[in-house]
């Protein structure tokens, strides 16, 4: 089938009801209409995710964020203008037309439109916007290829193979007040960056134990292997069989049999690009569990290090 009648099949399903997963520049996206609660609720199910946490909105022209969003200022143009399509996703006050279960209760709801012709050739054929987490188990690694998707999800009606994603790393996720922006998830576009665009709000506090964003759980995005970041010092028993995720080429590479490295020359962008991969690999081998580097926290960096240490979060801590 050529890709503009994937397309349409994937739409025609969008419309009815169904589940399509696709790819987007971030990770691989699980999408139903989100206008459509009963198509919603098939989201949950298939990806066996709490009801708690609410789904981002994915739309295809700037036009539509009015349909969906209230009390929307300058700043937000300001935003889409400089990010969209891209990887930024900004939550504002919803529109009762958008269902409840997509915002999981809540009355604000999380809005981006993605920077991939595919997604968004799919919502502009749908007609409708798509809510869309990304398409893995709830907790589990995030998908940057279609095989990753398979692996993990049964009940999807189709799934786009766009091959693999060009970030690696899901949106930044920001909130806005009437002091400036907050982030609730670190991404590939930095605080600094928007920064640029819009003041920061320096009054609140992240993580002040109120669960402003689900996406702040403190365990998330974890490999089946237990997942440890490497210290100085630390020492692993000879009896584990160990999985080294470095961040660039070094010499502790050569001590390991399974070996996976985020960027020869140690640059934070390939890294995010092949971190879920390189996890995803890992994984699948037969080590026991992954010792990884951590990574300098600049830049795209926070990022990485946020999707380690929620990967590495066991209740006890250790292997
Ligand atoms: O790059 C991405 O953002 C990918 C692609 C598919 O677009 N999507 C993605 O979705 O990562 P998901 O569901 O895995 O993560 C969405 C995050 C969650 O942490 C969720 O808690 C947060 O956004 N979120 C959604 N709606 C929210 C709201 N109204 N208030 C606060 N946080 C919200
Ligand atoms: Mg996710």
């Amino acid at each position: 089938m050529t890709k503009k009648n994937h397309i349409k099949k994937a739409a025609k399903i969008i419309q009815d009801g169904g589940l399509v997963a696709f790819p987007t520049e971030t990770v691989y996206g699980l999408g139903a209409n989100a206008l459509n609660p009963d198509a919603v609720i098939k989201i949950f199910e298939a990806k066996q995710r709490p009801s708690f946490d609410p789904l981002i909105v994915h739309i295809c022209d700037i036009k539509d964020i009015d349909c969906l969003c209230l009390n929307v200022d300058e700043r937000v143009y300001k935003l889409a203008k400089r990010f969209w399509p891209g990887p930024l996703t900004i939550i504002l006050p919803k529109k009762d037309i958008v269902p409840d279960i997509v915002t999981s209760g809540l009355s604000t709801v999380a809005i981006r439109m993605p920077a991939h012709d595919v997604a968004l050739q799919l919502i502009d054929k749908a007609g409708c916007p798509i809510a869309a987490p990304s398409a893995n188990k709830f907790g589990k690694l995030s998908p940057t290829k279609a095989e990753h998707v398979m692996k993990q999800l049964s009940d999807v009606d189709l799934i786009i193979d766009g091959g693999k994603t060009t970030v690696g790393i899901e949106s930044t996720v920001i909130s806005l007040s009437p002091a400036g922006f907050k982030i609730l998830r670190p991404g590939v576009i930095t605080e600094e960056e928007i920064e640029f665009i819009i003041p920061r709000d320096n009054s609140i506090k992240i993580n002040d134990g109120s669960l402003v964003s689900p996406g702040l759980l403190k365990s998330h995005y974890s490999p089946i292997k237990p997942l440890s970041i490497f210290k100085d010092g630390d020492y692993y028993p000879e009896s584990k069989k160990i999985g080294y995720l470095a961040f660039q080429k070094n010499n502790l590479t050569l001590h390991y049999s399974t070996v996976e490295i985020l960027s020869e020359k140690g640059d934070l962008k390939e890294a995010a690009v092949n971190l879920f991969g390189a996890l995803h690999r890992l994984e699948d081998s037969d080590v026991d569990m992954i010792v990884a580097d951590p990574v300098p926290e600049v830049g795209v960096g926070v990022a990485i290090m946020d999707r380690l240490r929620k990967a590495s979060y066991t209740k006890n801590e250790k292997y």
